[in-house]
């Protein structure tokens, strides 16, 4: 039985015991699959080295990989253990091999990672695809350290396999207030007055600290150890696929990809070898067929951290 926790703690922890019934509605793939709308927006219980093998190739319009980090860290019932630097590599090289022939001509991929392994997945990523930038995440909590600076940064590659790919810009522009309002002929130059304040859609860069993990209080968090923000998947989701496209990720943990592009009427196609992790999500979506809001953005727009206020809410 689990520890019941205080009723202001909305994190999701049902055990595998208890959650037999989400299971049965996540599936195993054991033959090839021909045509991928038979395994959309299902959970797929499974190992991403053998499940790709069994999936069309150039089916998925973006892939969301967050790896483990060459870090030693428990994942449900199995251990990832921390590797050299040339094994990283050859385990980078390995899952990618799988991962990126499902990749569409007009595809993109973003891996997140931390800074060491970032030096390694940058390297081998060019070898499958073209670089196209490097996302810098602030998480605001970091991981303290006795002899170093605290790490807290996050960096999320992006990649697309040809010239030819989406970039949704207006969909991830940030709403900030207008420090400095212009006008012209009387009128706001590029900004919007509002009865909560003056705003303006503004170009995201590649450095992202509006977004903090999730934590317990918030309803997307669960008990999964590196679990990644809605709002995160969300930009990346927005400004790189389109409503109906495929989205794919094979290493899902709590669920967050398979969430958020069911929240943004995308279809997803997700992978995940812990049962306790697809039960998770499994319950995320139960929820998100009802609810399908996502924290720090409303109404389409992404709002700056700490601004509920102006979004009417504060
Ligand atoms: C860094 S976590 C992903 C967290 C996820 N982005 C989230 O928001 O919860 C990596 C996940 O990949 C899973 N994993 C590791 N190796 C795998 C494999 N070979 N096949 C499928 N899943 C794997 C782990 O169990 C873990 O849950």
């Amino acid at each position: 039985m689990n520890k019941p926790l205080s009723t202001r703690n909305k994190t999701i922890h049902t055990s595998l015991e208890n959650g037999q019934d989400l299971l049965k509605q996540c599936m195993n793939i054991e033959n090839n699959i021909s045509d991928i709308k038979s395994i959309q927006n299902k959970v797929i219980l499974g190992d991403l080295f053998s499940v790709c093998d069994r999936l069309p190739e150039k089916s998925m319009d973006l892939i969301i990989a967050d790896p483990p980090y060459n870090l030693s860290k428990q994942f449900g019932e199995n251990k990832f253990y921390q590797k050299n630097n040339q094994e990283y590599t050859t385990y980078t090289r390995q899952w990618l091999k799988k991962v990126m022939p499902l990749l569409k001509d007009n595809g993109s991929i973003y891996i997140c990672c931390d800074w060491q392994s970032s030096l390694i997945i940058g390297t081998v990523l060019s070898e499958f695809a073209i670089i196209r930038n490097r996302i810098s995440w602030q998480r605001e909590k970091g991981r303290g350290a006795k002899n170093n600076w605290k790490n807290a940064m996050e960096d999320i590659w992006f990649a697309t396999k040809s010239k030819n790919y989406t970039f949704n810009l207006d969909a991830v522009k940030i709403r900030r207030k207008v420090i400095a309002p212009y006008k012209t002929n009387g009128k706001p130059k590029d900004w919007q007055q509002t009865a909560n304040g003056n705003f303006r859609d503004t170009c995201p860069s590649n450095f992202w600290d509006d977004i903090t993990i999730p934590f317990w209080s918030m309803p997307e968090n669960t008990a999964h150890p590196t679990q990644k923000p809605e709002k995160l998947i969300a930009k990346l989701i927005l400004a790189s696929s389109n409503a109906g496209d495929t989205v794919f990720d094979p290493f899902l943990g709590s669920g967050t990809t398979a969430v958020v592009a069911k929240k943004l009427n995308r279809n997803f196609i997700a992978i995940e070898r812990e049962a306790q992790y697809c039960i998770w999500t499994q319950q995320r979506l139960d929820v998100a067929e009802k609810n399908k809001q996502i924290q720090g953005f409303n109404n389409g727009v992404f709002w700056e951290r700490n601004s509920l206020k102006e979004q009417g809410k504060g």
